[in-house]
């Protein structure tokens, strides 16, 4: 019912009398003045005068569906969108139910207390700074492929990023760099027999209006925000919205066609780290390596003392990229 009085709000830029939204949804005007109340909880500003009624004067900056949903294009992705104002983790409550929900289901919070990084690190996420979404799909895909849908979603937020006028770089397999600083992170998990993915939850953070004094001081070394890197705030809700639109473009078209070139393209094109030295840590090993290119399957071929090797992206993290 919140919805749909604030769709009769925003089709109208003068003020419209409780009586006429009351005729219009059939409840009573006490009711339509309750809801009026929550939305302006919910940082809604709404006139409202004696004679007049009501009119919509502006709307938070909040991810809520009635926020993202005039911006979306999507077939699917995002129809439904479960919003909260806090939550331990978008992907932690992803998986809990991605067995028995709709394909494109998109979770997404204004603040995550237990956020999660790859390799059990945690992923700081202050209220209402970033967007810490989760997107659950069920694609008809082995196991093996799940890699590719990464691979696809970092090219999809490069690519929404430079339609907002932001150069980025892609460090394989799921990082999004500015100025060599980490802006945004993907955690993929998936849920899957031997031959056959049941779900996966794609989780993406990005800093998007993130402070300096967001991030503790080990952190402001490697991370950063967009704010921070264009000094300009950025309104999330079209960002978040537009990041849907274009990862599902390139999901359709990879369950299509099966063809991930043009996805890997973008990764190499924009790579942060081919032709750079890294450290490469594995669960018991580290050492250094120069990334050659990424092949035609999404594996990192890095050529470590002459011995040219193929990395998949589970197993490995990336550090200090260097030229030499
Ligand atoms: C990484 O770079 O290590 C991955 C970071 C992924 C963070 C996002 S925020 C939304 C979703 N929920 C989580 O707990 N993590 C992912």
């Amino acid at each position: 019912m919140k919805s749909k009085i604030l769709n009769i709000l925003r089709s109208t830029d003068t003020y419209i009398s409780g009586e006429e939204i009351s005729k219009l949804l059939g409840i009573s005007r006490a009711a339509i003045w309750k809801h009026i109340n929550q939305l302006k909880k919910e940082g809604y500003q709404i006139d409202s005068l004696t004679k007049s009624g009501y009119k919509l004067i502006s709307s938070p900056d909040i991810l809520s569906f009635d926020e993202i949903s005039p911006f979306l294009k999507t077939k699917f992705i995002g129809h439904d969108i479960l919003y909260f104002e806090s939550i331990d983790s978008t992907n932690t409550f992803a998986k809990s139910i991605s067995q028995n929900c709709k394909d494109g289901l998109v979770i997404i919070a204004e603040e995550q207390t237990k956020g999660r990084g790859r390799l059990g690190r945690t992923w700081v996420s202050p209220k209402r700074k970033g967007i810490w979404m989760s997107i659950i799909l069920h694609p008809n895909l082995p196991p093996s492929e799940a890699h590719k849908i990464t691979i696809i979603t970092a090219s999809s937020i490069y690519t929404t990023l430079s339609k907002f006028n932001i150069e980025t770089k892609i460090k394989w397999p799921n990082d999004i760099i500015i100025n060599e600083k980490k802006v945004c992170g993907i955690l993929t998990e998936m849920n899957a027999e031997l031959n056959h993915i049941n779900s996966l939850v794609i989780g993406i953070g990005i800093n998007v209006n993130t402070e300096v004094e967001d991030f503790n001081e080990e952190l402001r070394q490697i991370a950063t925000s967009l704010k921070i890197e264009t000094g300009e705030f950025i309104e999330r809700k079209k960002l978040a919205a537009e990041l849907l639109n274009n990862f599902e473009k390139f999901y359709i078209d990879y369950i299509a066609t099966k063809d991930i070139k043009p996805y890997l393209e973008i990764v190499r094109k924009n790579s942060a780290i081919i032709n750079k030295y890294v450290e490469i840590i594995k669960p018991n090993e580290k050492y250094i390596a120069k990334v050659i290119d990424i092949d035609d399957d999404g594996q990192l071929i890095i050529d470590k003392d002459g011995n040219i090797e193929k990395l998949i992206s589970g197993e490995v993290s990336l550090h200090n990229m260097y030229n030499k």
